[in-house]
């Protein structure tokens, strides 16, 4: 199983949730397994087209998703285009006040390559407490160990 983690974050605050998604999501792994995790400007096609799952991770940017993300998204679409339908994915967003449209942005995107979210979208609103650790954490245990059992 390999599990593919593409996020970006310039203030940190989101590569501190990576870095929680990254653990838990290891953790929950098979010792044959891999969890990989990449800034979105290092990710391109040939990491989404080995991987059997991915989760994104964006700080909202006025309303959107980071241009990080978006540039991410632009190099793999046409190549992965007909090649990832029904690729299992999951994706966080961390902003201070609202991150509706990074999320909804992320989501058109990815709508059209047909990929299948498997888990609800984490927005993290604000620091990132207790409350939001563990539902980082939730996020890249259950989406491992979905992969693992084949259930996602
Ligand atoms: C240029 C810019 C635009 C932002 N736009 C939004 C926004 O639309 N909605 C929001 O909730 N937060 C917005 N923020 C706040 C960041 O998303 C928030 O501080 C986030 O935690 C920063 O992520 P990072 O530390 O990973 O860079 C913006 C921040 C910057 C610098």
């Amino acid at each position: 199983m390999k599990l593919l983690l593409v996020s970006h974050s310039r203030a940190g605050h989101t590569a501190g949730l990576a870095a929680i998604v990254h653990g838990a999501a290891t953790e929950a792994a098979s010792p044959g397994s891999e969890v990989v995790m990449l800034d979105a400007f290092d990710a391109g096609p040939d990491d989404v087209l080995g991987a059997d799952g991915i989760i994104i991770g964006t700080p909202a940017r006025f309303g959107y998703m980071s241009g990080a993300v978006k540039d991410f998204l632009e190099r793999i679409y046409h190549p992965c285009l007909d090649k990832t339908a029904g690729l299992p994915w999951a994706l966080f967003v961390k902003g201070d006040t609202d991150t509706t449209g990074a999320a909804t942005s992320v989501e058109r995107v990815v709508a059209g390559l047909r990929w299948r979210r498997v888990l609800p979208v984490l927005e993290v609103v604000g620091p990132v407490g207790e409350l939001e650790a563990e539902a980082a954490t939730e996020l890249g245990a259950t989406f491992a160990a979905g992969l693992e059992a084949r259930i996602f």
